[in-house]
């Protein structure tokens, strides 16, 4: 009998030897015997493309992943030909090819040290039933080997020994480990011996990645339709990795406007109008922050999109504007399903200009989401994003809504077995027609795309803002994301905590979780201990199904409600050190939340780390996952950390309890930090600041911070409209230097910083300022280790007498 197994292997066709090859500028071809084609192009001295053909014709070169604005360049790049292989260097890299049988070896190229290397390389099947090929690589895994990345999965952060697919997925209520579910981002990062690369295989077909899963010393990754195309870059360093991959796909098209980045409150659904103002009202009223409600499909006229329900939302512009004059932003609900009604404006344009997908014998695609039977746009094609991001006129620049959520974009089909389109929906794909195969993992992107180029139309000269389920790799320059469909479930909120940070580390930065759960409904312990770890995600709302009860911060009682109260305050006072972070991540691709193996890759304690990660560069946080938690133990990275509820300092290295009681979490800031604070808001830009705080956490030796800022919405700050602040702190036994450098062309409204000064060694007696000295009492703040200061200072000198 013949396995299924057998009948692959029969069926694999492997490169012969290669008999020629020739060069064009940055790109190398290879030619084999048996009419395989290698296109090996330099992008950048740590970034190269490997690309093959079976019948020496190439697809036409057009990527949704990858961007215009991708940097490239190269210092060195030379190519040596020996008796058994071709050797192409750069700076960076050495990239060997053997003739025999055009297997890709990739060494360091300053210690020669083996990066990656092929097993048994590309090899491909071909596909009798669509045409084409199933394009396979194989690598070597080496012992001790680990892998991250691959977007949303929800299961442990380091991927060895497991296997996984990319297909975009409708996946209510997932649990842990399953797959694949919303995104399809097939990049990872690969760790060896203290030296990170990264593969991006663009190839938006339902791909499949294998960690050491099958075989254990084998990597292997392999699509059902396309190119095997792929991207190989360097660090050595992880970060260095991310960024490269995420300069390549994108880094955010813009800053969000920093309203987005406070707390958002949403439900499914909040109406009708009176519904939504009790909830606001109730927030201002309780004095808890709050920047956005949300409207879901409730708000809709028998859920058709663009249009309104009358009755629950008599005067839409009017309530919006009444909400915006008490701080709150609305954001609204946009699906793609477009209902099959010829009363319906959006449809009969729609079906007038021939603009929903169809089936591959001509039917249109019909299938069943809230409204009923609906057609939906092929957003793949540039003529639809453009008038789809028209329909937005009306929400936005007349009814003055702020931000679109983009949902069921996987697309999600209800009452169908795959949850989506069948393969032979036909779509555009910007002129290159192909099926829901090719199509189906980046369509929700697309959606994604045109509403946010609709609503940098309408809501200009303010910032977009744009949220989205669905994802394919390089979606994160257009807008946030969320982990969908999730469960109140200690469970979830473990699954929640590692998804961020494996999104942050797939390149997308902007996301967080449904905080409480979506489905069924959280008690107060766990609703605190979610918020608790929910404002260290760069998107932080509350979201639920209206099925299983409120969620609202002062559902479970007083005691909670304060807890509550005091994260959401405690995320409103570190707004500026995230904008900052999220300036970074918008100017050079660095993840504003990096997981332990991250921050330190060459310590192999962090390899299977999953609790603890960075918020931004300085802030060490630790959910606590558990119930009935008093404390848990947790690793403290290497270096010296302060608990940032009593100062204590911590040197790192080892693993610690550390008490946390539910209305406190593990925090720590890492010595020499200079952490920027606003005070407590009700809602972003509530309050003229007058001072902003900088708590300055002593370190013997230096560190760098940074403290970007500019008009918080609008797009000035790509004109130079901005201000970019770096202090150097240099700690000394009695002694105490920050220097401040400025650029840019912002001035803020503020005028002064509080210094407060943490775990000081020595009583203050001398301070100077720019090389002036000052009266201490003329600049000391209400205690001993706060000083009120200038904002333009250029050195900040303390001194004193050591504390015995
Ligand atoms: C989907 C979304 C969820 C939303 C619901 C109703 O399940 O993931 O967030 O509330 O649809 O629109």
């Amino acid at each position: 009998m013949i396995t299924n197994t057998e009948l692959e292997i029969k069926g694999n066709q492997f490169p012969s030897n290669i008999i020629s090859y020739d060069k064009n500028i940055d790109t190398f071809q290879f030619y084999t015997a048996n009419g395989v084609t290698l296109k090996v192009t330099i992008l950048r001295d740590s970034v190269i493309r490997f690309r093959y053909s079976t019948t020496g014709i190439f697809d036409k070169d057009f990527s949704y992943g990858i961007t215009k604005y991708a940097n490239s360049g190269y210092d060195i790049l030379e190519i040596e030909e020996t008796d058994k292989e071709y050797l192409i260097t750069t700076e960076k890299l050495i990239c060997s090819i053997k003739k025999e049988n055009a297997k890709v070896s990739i060494f360091d190229a300053k210690d020669k040290s083996l990066i990656n290397q092929d097993e048994i390389g590309f090899h491909w099947e071909e596909s009798y039933q669509h045409g084409g090929n199933i394009v396979k690589m194989s690598k070597v895994s080496r012992k001790g080997e680990s892998y991250y990345g691959l977007g949303d999965k929800p299961t442990h952060l380091n991927l060895k020994g497991k296997r996984f697919q990319n297909w975009v997925t409708d996946s209510y209520a997932y649990g842990k480990d399953s797959d694949p579910i919303y995104k399809a981002i097939p990049f990872f990062t690969g760790l060896h011996e203290g030296k990170s690369y990264g593969i991006f295989f663009d190839n938006t077909f339902r791909t499949y990645f294998d960690f050491a899963h099958e075989r254990k010393d084998v990597m292997s990754f392999w699509a059902q339709g396309g190119e095997m195309n792929y991207y190989f870059m360097y660090g050595p360093e992880m970060s260095k990795v991310i960024a490269n991959y995420t300069d390549l796909t994108g880094k955010p098209h813009q800053m969000p406007p920093l309203w987005s980045l406070g707390f958002q409150q949403c439900k499914w659904s909040y109406y009708p109008e009176s519904k939504v103002k009790e909830i606001t009202s109730k927030f201002r009223e309780l004095q808890i922050p709050c920047d956005a409600i949300y409207l879901d499909i409730d708000y809709m006229e028998g859920f058709r999109c663009f249009t309104w329900n009358k009755e629950y939302f008599p005067d839409p512009k009017r309530m919006v504007k009444e909400l915006s004059d008490d701080g709150f932003k609305t954001v609204a609900i946009i699906d793609p399903g477009i209902k099959i009604d010829m009363e319906y404006s959006v449809f009969k344009e729609g079906l007038e200009n021939d603009y929903f997908c169809k089936r591959a014998d001509g039917p249109y695609m019909k299938g069943k989401v809230w409204p009923g039977q609906c057609y939906f746009p092929d957003y793949t094609n540039p003529e639809v994003r453009e008038w789809w991001s028209g329909l937005f006129k009306e929400l936005i620049e007349d009814i003055g809504v702020k931000g679109v959520w983009n949902d069921m974009n996987e697309p999600a089909v209800m009452e169908v077995p795959n949850k989506t389109f069948p393969d032979d929906v036909r779509h555009d794909y910007e002129g290159n027609p192909c099926s829901h195969r090719k199509a189906h993992n980046i369509y929700g992107m697309q959606m994604a795309r045109a509403t946010y180029h609709g609503l940098k139309k309408f809501a200009f000269p303010k910032r977009p803002f744009v949220i989205t389920r669905a994802a394919y790799s390089g979606t994160q320059r257009y807008c946030c994301t969320w982990t969908g469909d999730n469960v109140a479930s200690w469970e979830h909120l473990w699954i929640a905590n590692v998804q961020a940070q494996r999104m942050s580390m797939s390149g997308y930065s902007f996301v967080g979780s449904d905080i409480g759960g979506f489905a069924e409904q959280p008690d107060g312990e766990l609703f605190a201990r979610w918020i608790q770890l929910g404002i260290f995600h760069p998107f932080c709302r509350v979201h639920s199904s209206g099925d299983h009860g409120d969620q609202e911060p002062w559902t479970f009682g007083d005691e909670v409600t304060g807890i509550v109260r005091k994260f959401i305050e405690l995320r409103y006072q570190l707004l500026p050190y995230l904008y900052t972070a999220f300036w970074k991540y918008y100017n050079d691709g660095t993840p504003i939340l990096n997981s332990l193996v991250m921050y330190d890759q060459s310590d192999i304690q962090t390899h299977f780390r999953t609790d603890e990660f960075i918020f931004g560069d300085k802030i060490l946080v630790c959910p606590i996952l558990e119930p009935n938690s008093k404390g848990r133990r947790m690793y403290i990275p290497r270096g010296d950390w302060y608990n940032m509820w009593d100062d204590e300092l911590i040197s790192g290295g080892k693993e610690l309890w550390v008490n946390s009681d539910i209305d406190t979490m593990p925090i720590f800031i890492k010595s020499g930090a200079i952490i920027p604070k606003y005070p407590v808001q009700q809602y972003v830009e509530e309050k003229n600041i007058k001072e902003v705080t900088l708590d300055v956490y002593y370190k013997l030796g230096a560190e760098k911070s940074y403290l970007f800022d500019d008009a918080h919405d609008g797009f000035d700050y790509t004109k130079g409209k901005y201000s970019y602040r770096t202090f150097k702190l240099k700690g000394k036994e009695e002694e105490l230097i920050v220097q401040q450098h400025k650029s840019g062309r912002y001035s803020a409204g503020y005028e002064k910083f509080k210094i407060k000064l943490h775990a000081l060694p020595f009583i203050m007696s001398k301070i100077e300022i720019d090389n002036e000295e000052i009266e201490l009492d003329l600049v000391k703040g209400n205690d001993d280790n706060t000083l009120i200061i200038d904002k333009d200072f250029n050195e900040l000198h303390i001194s004193g007498q050591k504390i015995v």
